[in-house]
C-alpha cells in the first residue's frame, strides 16, 4: 500500500500548483432561494459546477480533487431534500461517468455507503471498478462522510488487524485504514457559501491543508474563482511549524 509522506512526521513539499484539492461544496440552497426556486434547484446547477471543477482541476494539473458532497449530518435535512439529494446523486453517475472515463479520471466515493439504497451502491462499485486504471485525476466523492467517522472506522480496522499488539500506536499505524489512504494531504482547503467551518470534513487529513473561504455559492464557483483561490494558496507561506528565516536559507531543515 502507498502511502505518503505525512505532514507532522516529514517536512511535505509545497508544490506551486496544490496537488491535492478539497472542497466543501457549500451555497446551493441559498442560490437557489435568491432566484425563488427550490433548494434542489441549487443541488442540480452545483453538479453542472462539479463538472467544470473536474475540467479546470484537469487544465490545471491538480492531480487529486476531492469534493464533500453529503456529510453524515446531512441525514437531518428535510426527508425530502434527502431523497432528492440521492436521485441526483443516481442520476449524476449514470450521466457523467463516460466522460469522467474519457478524460482519464479515477473515481471513488468515500464515507459510510451502506446507508445508501443497493441501486446507488451498485452504481458507485460499477463506476469505482470502470474507472480504477485511470491516472489523469483522482476524483474522490466524500457522501455520508464524517471526518469523525473515518478516524474511529480507522482506529476499529487497526485494532482487529493486529490484536495481539500491546506496545504504542503510532500515527503511521492508523494512516494506511484512513479511507484516503491513497492520496497525499490536501495542499488546498476551499469552502464556498461563506461559513467558516470545517462540518466535520477529512479532520486528520486537513491538519496542515491552506485553508481558503470564499462568499461565493458553489454553483457560481466557475473557473475565475478556482483561479482565485490558486492565486491566494500561491501567496501562502507554508512553514510546516519553522520560521520564515529558515525558509528563505538554504540550509537544510532539521527532521
Ligand atoms: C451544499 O449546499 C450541498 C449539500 C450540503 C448537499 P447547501 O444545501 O448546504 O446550501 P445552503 O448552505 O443551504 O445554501
Ligand atoms: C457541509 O455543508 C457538507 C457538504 C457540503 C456536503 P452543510 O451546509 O451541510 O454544512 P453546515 O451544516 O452548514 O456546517
Ligand atoms: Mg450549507
Amino acid at each position: 500500500m502507498a502511502l505518503f509522506s505525512s505532514s507532522t512526521r516529514q517536512i511535505p513539499s509545497a508544490p506551486a500548483v496544490p496537488e491535492h484539492v478539497a472542497v466543501i461544496m457549500d451555497g446551493n440552497g441559498r442560490w437557489a432561494k435568491k432566484r425563488f426556486m427550490p433548494r434542489v434547484a441549487g443541488h442540480v446547477k452545483g453538479v453542472d459546477a462539479v463538472r467544470e471543477m473536474v475540467r479546470h482541476c484537469l487544465d490545471q494539473g491538480v492531480r487529486y480533487l476531492t469534493l464533500f458532497a453529503f456529510s453524515s449530518e446531512n441525514w437531518r435535512r428535510p426527508q425530502e431534500e434527502v431523497s432528492l439529494l440521492m436521485q441526483l446523486f443516481v442520476k449524476a453517475l449514470e450521466q457523467e461517468v463516460d466522460r469522467l472515463h474519457r478524460n482519464g479520471v479515477r473515481l471513488r466515493v468515500i464515507g459510510d455507503l451502506s446507508r445508501f439504497e443497493p441501486r446507488l451502491q451498485q452504481l458507485i462499485q460499477a463506476a469505482e471498478a470502470r474507472t480504477a486504471e485511470n491516472t489523469q485525476l483522482d476524483l474522490t466523492i466524500a457522501a455520508n462522510y464524517g471526518g469523525r467517522w473515518d478516524i474511529m472506522q480507522a482506529v476499529n480496522r487497526m485494532l482487529a488487524a493486529q490484536p495481539d499488539k500491546h506496545d504504542t500506536w503510532q500515527e503511521s499505524d492508523l494512516e494506511p485504514y484512513l479511507t484516503m489512504h491513497y492520496a497525499p494531504e490536501p495542499d488546498l482547503f476551499i469552502r464556498t457559501g461563506g461559513e467558516q467551518r470545517i462540518s466535520n470534513f477529512l479532520l486528520w487529513q486537513l491538519a496542515y491543508a491552506e485553508l481558503y473561504f470564499t462568499d461565493t455559492l458553489w454553483p457560481d464557483f466557475d473557473q475565475a474563482a478556482f483561479g482565485q483561490a490558486i492565486a491566494s494558496y500561491q501567496q501562502r507561506e507554508r512553514r510546516f511549524g519553522r520560521t520564515s528565516e529558515q525558509l528563505q536559507s538554504s540550509a537544510p531543515p532539521h527532521a
